[in-house]
């Protein structure tokens, strides 16, 4: 008997449209007062014995329940869009009456953050600016050309090898950039002298992911490319940025090295920042840390793009953001910056 009475009050309360603060009002007046359906229940109750006594006290457990959970959700519902409208309801409410309060505060608002490797992106790129360089930006799936053929890679070179580079499965000359050199190639073609460029973008490798190495990262590429261009120029262009990213007091190094389409090659090392050379795990204990890889370009290559090497001269740079965002913010698992793991991404939110 007193089973139909709960059937029907909830019945009842589930249709009741709690859409705003008046309705909220009237629902917990009907149901949830002193005076309200609940409390007759409760009375009701009270009178019962045996058998009913015991299916029905839970049952008007149950259905207390379900109507304060319907009323706390409609008014933390009400609430939120109440605060979030603060602004508009506070000018209707006085229409017409010039008297808006201006001192109140502002009604909170979530504010996203720039992604480490933008940040650091943004920081090089707007450095690069100063001196001169514009922005250029190519295709992340190239032609063998422009990744590799232009740029003095041989046929047999083990870089184009299918363990290193994602080649598309119908078109085998068609493949993810392993690096943003191939920018270079695109800007030399384009052939509109002097150049000087800074490309950064994404890359892809066919490499195992680990907390070293990912198969997709960010490269930035610099190039200049004019009438007598020396090394003195890249050295001296790569000590201010080294100054300008790692602190004025870093020193920069260079080490020969090889790379196919520059002339001499080197990498750079900048004297270890965290531990001011005394020996840290970050620079493994030789005051050091790699940095980027450098050269003058190979005259054959400027040819290849259809510049007169005889008369032009220039100098590329090619570094990883992963690995400068790593450094500058002590990040030792390139994993994260994929991960989207907002824990990890709000740290950076206030830069
Ligand atoms: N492309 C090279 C790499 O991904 C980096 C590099 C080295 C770029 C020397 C350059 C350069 O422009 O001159 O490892």
């Amino acid at each position: 008997m007193m089973q139909a009475q709960i059937d029907e009050i909830r019945r009842e309360a589930e249709a009741f449209k709690l859409d705003d603060a008046a309705a909220l009002e009237d629902f917990r007046l009907r149901y949830l007062s002193k005076k309200g359906a609940l409390n007759g229940l409760f009375e009701a109750f009270r009178g019962l014995y045996g058998k009913e006594k015991r299916t029905v006290g839970p049952a008007i457990n149950q259905l207390k329940n379900e109507l304060e959970q319907k009323w706390d959700d409609a008014k933390k519902f009400l609430d939120a869009n109440s605060t979030a409208d603060n602004s508009a309801t506070r000018t209707s409410r006085k229409k017409g009456i010039d008297e808006e309060d201006l001192s109140l505060p502002a009604a909170p608002m979530p504010r996203g953050g720039l992604h480490p490797i933008s940040l650091v992106r943004r920081d090089v790129v707007s450095f690069f600016a100063t001196l001169g360089f514009t922005l250029s930006e190519g295709m992340e799936m190239v032609d063998d050309w422009h990744n590799f053929g232009a740029l003095n890679f041989a046929e047999d070179h083990p870089a184009r090898e299918m363990q290193d580079t994602f080649f598309v499965q119908t078109n085998p000359d068609i493949l993810l950039r392993t690096h943003t050199s191939s920018v270079q190639v695109k800007e030399m073609q384009l052939g509109n002298l002097p150049i000087r460029t800074l490309s950064p973008g994404r890359v892809y490798r066919n490499e195992t992911v680990s907390a070293r190495s990912h198969m997709q990262f960010h490269q930035i590429e610099g190039l200049y490319i004019d009438e007598q261009v020396s090394f003195g120029d890249l050295r001296l262009t790569l000590n201010l940025f080294a100054e300008h990213f790692f602190g004025s007091d870093a020193k920069i190094r260079f080490r020969p090295s090889y790379f196919p389409f520059t002339e001499p090659s080197a990498e750079m090392d900048v004297s270890c920042f965290l531990c001011k050379q005394e020996g840290c795990t970050v620079c493994k204990h030789t005051g050091w840390v790699e940095i980027l890889g450098c050269g003058m370009v190979d005259p054959q290559v400027l040819e290849h793009c259809g510049i007169d090497s005889q008369r032009y001269s220039g100098f590329a740079f090619g570094m990883g953001i992963e690995r400068l965002t790593m450094l500058r913010y002590q990040i030792r698992d390139i994993r994260h910056f994929f991960e989207n793991d907002l824990q990890f991404l709000r740290q950076f939110s206030g830069e």
